[in-house]
C-alpha cells in the first residue's frame, strides 16, 4: 500500500515538501487473482504516458501510481493545451481543470471539480483520495486544499494559451468593443482531455481522467472529467474504462459505468464501446444531431479488460488511442459508429 513516503515520492513534480499526517489506508480486498496481461490504454495525447507507465507496472508501481504518472507528462507540458500547465482557459481567460481516478483494489475514488492555479489535478484527486473521508471537492476550497497538502500554486496560462483567448475573444461579435481578429484562431474549441487506464499481472486495475474541460467553457463548467462514473469508472473484478470529448454528452450516459457495466454483461472492450456510443447517440437533444440524425460532436471511450484485453471506439472515424502492453507502446485505430 502506498506510505505518505511513496506518495511525496510519486508526486515530486508536483508537491513542495509539506507536512502530511500519516493515514490509515484500506486493506487490499483481492479476489483469487489469474493472471493478466499488463496493459495500458489511453487516449492519443498519453503516448509517452502509456509507455512510462507500463515500465512502472512492470517494474511493480501500483496501477495508479504508474497512470497517474503517465497523466503527469501531459498535466506538465505547457504545449498540451487540453490539459494543467497551458490548457485552454474558460471565456474570462481563467484555466480551470477537472480530474479523477480510481483505485481497483482498493475501491477507492477521489475528484476535483474547477481548480484554479495547480498543474497536476490528478494528484489532487487521488490526494483528496488517499487524505480525506470525502470524494470530491471543488473550486477554491479545492484549491486551498491542494495548497495545505503542499502543492504549488502558479499561472497555468501559458503566453501562447493566452494569445489564442485573445484571438478567439476578438472573434466573439462583430459589433463589440475588440478590433476583429481575422486570422486563424488554431484551436476554437476542444473537448481535449486525457484518459487511462491500467491492468497488471494480478488483474488490478485503475483510471484517470484529467482536463482543462471545454476551451472558452462557461466559467464553473465542470465536465465529465471528474465525474465517477463518466470521465471513468474502475471495478476490479471486470475492468476500466474512461472518456475524452464532449463531456455534457458522456455524463447524461454515466459512460464510464456504462462501458465496464457492458464488460461486466460479457461484451469486450472494442464492443462494449461502441455499445455506450449507441447509447450516447439515443440519447442526444436534437438540436445536437445533423440532418442525418447524427451527433454533431465527437465523443471517445477507452476500455481495459481484467484479462488485459483492451479497445477504444469513438463516435467519428479518424480517432486513435495509445496502448502499452508486452508489444511495446503504439498508437491504434479506434473503432466508430460513423464515418466523417
Ligand atoms: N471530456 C472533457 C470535458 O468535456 O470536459
Amino acid at each position: 500500500m502506498p506510505t505518505r513516503r511513496d506518495f511525496l515520492a510519486s508526486s515530486t513534480a508536483a508537491l513542495a515538501a509539506a507536512s502530511i499526517p500519516p493515514h490509515p489506508q484500506p486493506a487490499v480486498q483481492r479476489a483469487a487473482s489469474r493472471r493478466a496481461r499488463p496493459t495500458v490504454i489511453a487516449s492519443s495525447n498519453g503516448l509517452r504516458g502509456v509507455t512510462l507507465a507500463y515500465d512502472q507496472i512492470i517494474a511493480g508501481a501500483d496501477t495508479l501510481d504508474a497512470i497517474i504518472a503517465g497523466v503527469n507528462i501531459q498535466e506538465l507540458d505547457p504545449d498540451d493545451q487540453s490539459v494543467g500547465l497551458g490548457g485552454l482557459p474558460n471565456k474570462d481567460g481563467v484555466v480551470q481543470l477537472d480530474a479523477s481516478c480510481m483505485h481497483g483494489p482498493t475501491k477507492r475514488a477521489g475528484a476535483v471539480g474547477c481548480l484554479e492555479d495547480i498543474a497536476t489535478p490528478s494528484l489532487v484527486a487521488k490526494a483528496i483520495m488517499d487524505y480525506t473521508d470525502h470524494i470530491m471537492l471543488v473550486g477554491d476550497d479545492a484549491r486551498r486544499f491542494a495548497i495545505e497538502m503542499g502543492f504549488t500554486p502558479q499561472n497555468l496560462l501559458t503566453e501562447k494559451t493566452r494569445q489564442d483567448w485573445l484571438r478567439w475573444r476578438a472573434r466573439l461579435n462583430a459589433g463589440d468593443a475588440y478590433l476583429d481578429y481575422d486570422g486563424d484562431v488554431d484551436i476554437k474549441f476542444t473537448t481535449g482531455t486525457i484518459n487511462m487506464n491500467a491492468v497488471n499481472s494480478a488483474g488490478d486495475l485503475s483510471s484517470v481522467t484529467t482536463t482543462s474541460g471545454m476551451g472558452w467553457k462557461v466559467p464553473g463548467r465542470v465536465g465529465d472529467s471528474p465525474i465517477i462514473g463518466a470521465g471513468q469508472y474502475c471495478d476490479n473484478s471486470v475492468g476500466a474504462a474512461g472518456s475524452t470529448g464532449r463531456g455534457e454528452a458522456n455524463i447524461k450516459v454515466c459512460g464510464g459505468f456504462l462501458t465496464v457495466e457492458f464488460m461486466r454483461q460479457g461484451l469486450a472492450p472494442q464492443a462494449a464501446c461502441l455499445k455506450t456510443l449507441e447509447r450516447v447517440v439515443a440519447m442526444t437533444e436534437s438540436r445536437l444531431l445533423d440532418e442525418r440524425g447524427r451527433p454533431t460532436f465527437n465523443l471517445e471511450f477507452y476500455a481495459v479488460h481484467k484479462d488485459g484485453r483492451y479497445g477504444a471506439a469513438a463516435l467519428y472515424s479518424g480517432s486513435e488511442f495509445a496502448v502499452c502492453d508486452a508489444r511495446g507502446p503504439r498508437i491504434e485505430k479506434s473503432a466508430f459508429l460513423y464515418e466523417t
